[in-house]
């Protein structure tokens, strides 16, 4: 057990086949990645950001948490951010939920789950701001799935309230961000129409002048 051989052997024959199509694939990827999109999305073992999107290595740069959180003071997902804006000048950061998220699921119950109920509390404050619209569902599914489309779209303008995106556009930095919701059930992704471009689009109150 202490050496988990089948999955070195998968590795071996993914590398092959790659290796099979393009014999320079990774030494050239080796060499430099630029990569356009910067993709945040759940930590969650059915959402593998490349995969679902059918894109290679060196083609998307990923920053994975529970419930796909965009903290303003979450100093890891800050710098991926700040990486991928400055250096790498992705093009398009998108925050990716999926329906039945467990982080969100939850946050909405009343029991306590241990240190990560500190993680949730975001969910729950986003939950505060919706909670007529979502006490108002029929039933405890549909406002997961609600309160996950919500928390995608708060996580958006959490990205755009960013120092880092904020400076990126008022150099003219070209830098879309999209919120998209990943369905578990059946392997398609919905975009949820919040794409975002310029600080006009955000409220006066979070614009660094
Ligand atoms: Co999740």
């Amino acid at each position: 057990m202490r050496v988990l051989k089948e999955i070195f052997d998968n590795n071996k024959r993914w590398a092959d086949r790659i290796k099979a199509d393009d014999p320079e694939f990774f030494s050239k990827l080796s060499k430099q990645q630029s990569p356009e999109f910067l993709w945040i999305g759940c930590s969650d073992s059915r959402v593998p950001a490349n995969e679902i999107v059918g894109m290679m290595p060196g083609e998307i740069f990923v920053h994975r948490n529970i419930a796909n959180l965009v903290v303003h003071t979450d100093l890891n997902c800050l710098s991926v951010i700040q990486f991928a804006v400055e250096v790498l000048k992705v093009k398009h950061i998108i925050v990716c939920g999926h329906y039945g998220c467990g982080g969100v699921k939850a946050a909405l119950d009343p029991y306590a789950h241990g240190l990560i109920d500190n993680w949730l509390r975001n969910i729950q404050d986003c939950y505060r701001f919706h909670h007529e619209r979502l006490d108002a569902l029929g039933s405890e599914q549909e406002r997961v799935d609600v309160l996950c489309e919500l928390n995608v779209i708060e996580q958006v303008a959490n990205v755009c309230y960013t120092t880092i995106v904020q400076s990126a556009w008022k150099s003219g930095q070209e830098l879309a961000v999209h919120g998209w919701i990943y369905g578990i059930a059946d392997g398609i992704l919905k975009d949820l129409d919040v794409c975002t471009t310029s600080p006009d689009e955000i409220p006066p109150a979070y614009r660094v002048r």
